[in-house]
């Protein structure tokens, strides 16, 4: 199979539709980006990494770092995570509090922002707010093979400026006795995660330990066992799209998380891990374009899970 043929292909046919959905404006920062960027990168086993458009040039991943948090998280906690998180699909938007105050400050899920708010809290641990942002960067560049990885400050900046829905999860999930480490703490390293910057390459390449046992393929380096990265693709496939997961699944029929920034990390066990990137998002904050041209890559290479 052309991989590298299929990607171009991929690009060139839905290039026209650069501009496509809405680019998120909640944050300020992010309502400044070129919503005519549009990026592909499809990184293998050997390897490879074949790219189309802006896959170069870095953005903010937004709730895709949420998967990384959920992997540290883990290895933090172990399996005693599950205890302040559930394992369920919301079926409700991404900041969605109502589920929060029924079930008793037990987040339906990580991806959803109450729940990357606990995965964040746990593993910070016991370190500094800062420690822990370096423990991430650390961790992103050694996977992603590139020491220049970080986070943009002023999208952290203006997110923590208009956070008001996310303090007030935060703030709920306090009450309840959720969070080991203050709110502001919490939010401080949550806000700075979300705003980690990485192109599509970077982020594909970073995530083949998703598609590959938890190690990657390329360098040998262990993120987590093969059983996490198994769950952790579980947990992409229901919950990755909040309310829009079933219908990701439906279409496209890869493990996805998306971002408000554009960008959609798909893995595809034992195949791949792709990365896009539009900034117009359809109705639950998912890249219109970028779940376009995961679908048709879906459907050239056959690799649907399903
Ligand atoms: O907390 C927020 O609202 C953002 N930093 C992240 C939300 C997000 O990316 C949702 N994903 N589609």
């Amino acid at each position: 199979m052309d991989l590298g043929a299929i990607v171009s292909e991929t690009y060139a046919e839905l290039a026209d539709e650069r501009g496509s959905g809405t680019p998120a404006r909640y944050i300020p920062a992010l309502a400044l980006v070129d919503p005519n960027k549009f990026g592909i990168a499809l990184a293998t086993a050997d390897g490879e990494v074949f790219c189309a458009g802006d896959a170069d040039e870095a953005f903010s991943i937004q709730s895709i770092s949420k998967v990384y948090a959920l992997a540290l998280a883990l290895e933090r906690e172990g399996p005693a995570l599950w205890d302040a998180v559930g394992r369920e699909p919301s079926g409700n938007a991404f900041n969605s509090i109502v589920q929060l105050e029924r079930e008793k400050g037990i987040p339906r899920n990580p991806f959803i922002n109450s729940g990357a708010i606990v995965t964040t809290d746990r593993f910070i641990g016991d370190s500094t707010p800062e420690e822990a942002v370096q423990d991430l960067l650390t961790r992103l560049r050694r996977m992603g093979r590139d020491e220049s990885i970080t986070f943009d400050e002023e999208v952290a900046r203006s997110e923590s400026e208009t956070g008001s829905r996310n303090r007030s999860l935060a703030y709920f999930l306090e009450d309840f006795g959720r969070l080991r480490n203050p709110v502001e703490d919490v939010l401080s390293v949550y806000f700075r995660q979300c705003a980690l910057r990485l192109s599509c390459r970077q982020l594909a390449e970073a995530s083949l330990f998703l598609a590959f046992d938890g190690t990657d393929p390329v360098t040998g380096q262990q993120m987590c066992s093969a059983s996490r990265a198994r769950r952790i693709n579980a947990l992409m496939l229901m919950c990755g799209h909040y309310d829009n997961s079933g219908q990701f699944a439906f279409e496209v029929g890869f493990c996805g998380k998306s971002g408000v920034g554009g960008g959609i990390l798909a893995s595809v066990p034992g195949r791949a891990a792709i990365a896009v990137w539009s900034p117009g998002l359809g109705r639950s904050g998912t890249s219109v374009l970028g779940a376009k041209a995961l679908s048709r890559i879906g459907l050239r290479t056959g690799w649907s899970v399903f």
